[in-house]
């Protein structure tokens, strides 16, 4: 009988706003197709997650009903490089989960242990089929600890304020959609921020083994050619 190929794990972890979804694509993109490397998104798990549960996600719920209502959700991958994508019960999750509403909610929603459990079940099914860039808060710490190659990507919450706002404006360029001002992008930076690091299950914080990057005054493809050098250096 035929062996699968062991999978590449290559973890992008960071705090919001910092660029791990353009560079994690990006990257995943730039190195050799044979790799077969795809991209997983898991912060739009947690938001796919937190807008299939609603409002009132996890607290108002026993922990049986949301553990029902977590069975129901089925996460899978199709596709590599920045064709990558990912699928909420069959189908691309789309714009309603890009919010800073639904960030938040899914920050909040990331607390709760049946959740995470639940998305580091579905994280790690994905990366035994799958050799992934995978992206996120604890991907280098919980969910792949012994990945191929781990960055832990960081930039100082006003440079990562900017970015965000031009993300969105760009986003909602032609629409009639409002931006929040750079100083409420930046309170709402800071507060996810405060939440992700200080949780009392898998904070976002840097694995041991990681190679750390401050991104505050670099340019994409700058921080896009160190990601690649490391990678080549650890695994071609
Ligand atoms: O990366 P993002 O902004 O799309 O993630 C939304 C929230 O999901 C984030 O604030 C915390 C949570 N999250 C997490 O706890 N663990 C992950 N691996 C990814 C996201």
């Amino acid at each position: 009988m035929q062996r699968a190929a062991p999978k590449i794990i290559i973890t992008l972890d960071g705090p919001a706003g910092v660029g791990k979804s353009s560079l994690g694509k990006e990257l995943a993109n730039a190195l050799p197709p044979e790799l077969g490397l795809a991209f997983l998104d898991t912060g739009a798990m947690f938001r796919a997650t937190a807008y299939f549960l609603g409002e009132a996600a996890g607290e108002a719920d026993g922990p049986d009903s949301l553990a029902a209502r977590l069975e129901k959700l089925d996460f899978t991958l199709r596709g590599s490089g920045e064709a990558s994508e990912l699928l909420c019960n069959g189908r691309v999750p789309g714009r309603e989960i890009r919010s800073e509403s639904i960030g938040a909610a899914a920050s909040r929603l990331a607390l709760n242990r049946e959740v995470r459990d639940f998305l580091r079940k579905a994280q790690q099914k994905i990366g035994a089929q799958y050799s992934l860039v995978a992206e996120g808060r604890d991907m280098g710490t919980v969910v792949f600890p012994s990945a191929d190659c781990k960055f832990f990507l960081d930039a100082r919450p006003e440079v990562r304020a900017l970015r965000r706002r031009n993300q969105l404006l760009n986003q909602n360029a032609g629409k009639d959609a409002p931006v929040p001002d750079l100083e409420c992008i930046e309170r709402l930076i800071r507060q996810r921020d405060e939440q992700d690091r200080q949780r009392a299950l898998a904070p976002l914080r840097p694995a041991e083994d990681a190679v750390i990057i401050d991104t505050s005054d670099l340019e994409r493809a700058e921080v896009l050619a160190k990601l690649l050098a490391e990678v080549r250096k650890k695994l071609l």
